[in-house]
């Protein structure tokens, strides 16, 4: 059994004591455990699993090692390229696979179990190749986020994704066989019609390929996560700032930083965990705010722009590889320059092919 917390809100923590300001508590609510995840009592005990990784890690080391000294003797021999290629094709490709050097399990149950053990990281992906990059790159789910609409289809806003967009791009995120999660986002809308679009647009994107739904939103769409969760469609939740919300709020800012809006933002956490999600995604939440949530919810919390103390972080991949044209969100810190470095080498093929001889 999971013990029950009896902390404070984070209001209370983060700002002084809310009787003096007459504020009411948010709604006690009761808490158990996600309806879609059994029991922490068949998980394998800590010690089994350092054990497990330290020699899984010794492999890895000695199958890289093996690696580096074939192609070394590879070059030495000075062979044709087309020679030695297959073989050394095989050999890039297993060390590659050594590059995940945590296993990583496509399930929610194991995703949930990860709080505590170990930082989550998820990252997000439109198309198979990217789904391939990401998944070789260790992470533990891929979100195919509607910020497709923004990231990769020329919107301003996430807005005018569609379900069948998702759809869409879900099924190529598939097809690129990441051995993680897939998070399928639902887009703007289909929460708000009734239960049953909203049922029916989660099981598009569960038989396209999904192994599981993310929506915006807590305390006003927590009924009808319980019921998805309950016909068998994890949910992941998403509090903070909510993108499909901009034209309404007015912009992208930071959420929580005084004590009305904080206790909104716990109030949203408790009731996604009430509803059964097994993670929640905290999107721009003030840092303090999203640290004491972290503590305080049974499922994870991963962070985007939410400060370094969540139980895990999630980016747009594109920003992060420095593909994204337009100004990044200032908690991006790009780890790449592949859209400069592309337009380079574009730039230098256009000039060989103009420069050459015409041949006629
Ligand atoms: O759509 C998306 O990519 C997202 C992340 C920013 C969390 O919701």
């Amino acid at each position: 059994m999971v013990e029950e917390k009896k902390s404070a809100p984070p209001s209370e923590k983060l700002q002084g004591d809310k009787k003096e300001s007459g504020n009411s508590a948010p709604k006690k609510v009761v808490r158990r455990k996600p309806s879609s995840i059994k029991s922490k009592a068949k998980r394998p005990a800590a010690k089994e699993k350092v054990v497990e990784t330290v020699t899984e890690e010794k492999k890895e080391l000695k199958a890289e090692k093996k690696v580096v000294t074939d192609v070394l003797q590879t070059k030495k021999t000075d062979r044709p390229l087309t020679e030695i290629q297959p073989k050394q094709l095989a050999r890039q490709h297993e060390r590659k696979k050594s590059f995940t050097s945590v296993e990583v399990k496509a399930t929610t149950k194991y995703i949930y179990g990860l709080k505590g053990k170990r930082p989550i990281v998820g990252l997000t992906a439109y198309d198979a190749i990217m789904s391939k990059l990401v998944s070789k790159a260790g992470v533990d789910f891929i979100l195919v986020g509607d910020s497709v609409g923004t990231t990769l289809l020329g919107y301003e806003t996430t807005i005018p994704v569609t379900i069948d967009d998702m759809v869409h791009h879900t099924a190529a995120v598939k097809r690129g066989l990441p051995g993680c999660l897939v998070v399928s986002d639902l887009p703007f809308g289909e929460a708000s019609f009734s239960f049953d679009r909203l049922l029916d647009s989660a099981r598009r994107l569960m038989q396209c390929g999904a192994d599981a739904v993310k929506i915006e939103g807590g305390k006003d769409v927590a009924d009808d996560i319980e019921k998805l969760v309950a016909t068998g469609i994890p949910v992941m939740g998403h509090i903070g700032l909510l993108p499909q919300t901009v034209k309404a709020i007015g912009g992208y800012r930071k959420f929580g930083s005084d004590r009305v809006e904080a206790d909104s933002i716990y109030t949203d956490a408790i009731c996604l965990e009430e509803a059964g999600c097994f993670a929640i995604i905290a999107e721009m939440v003030e840092g303090e705010l999203a640290a004491e949530l972290t503590k305080q919810i049974l499922p994870p919390l991963v962070g985007i722009g939410s400060g370094e103390q969540c139980d895990g972080q999630i980016l747009v991949t594109h920003d992060l590889l420095g593909l994204t044209p337009s100004p990044l969100p200032s908690f991006v810190n790009p780890c790449a320059t592949l859209g400069l470095d592309g337009l380079n080498a574009l730039q230098g093929y256009v000039k060989k092919i103009r420069s050459a001889k015409l041949k006629r």
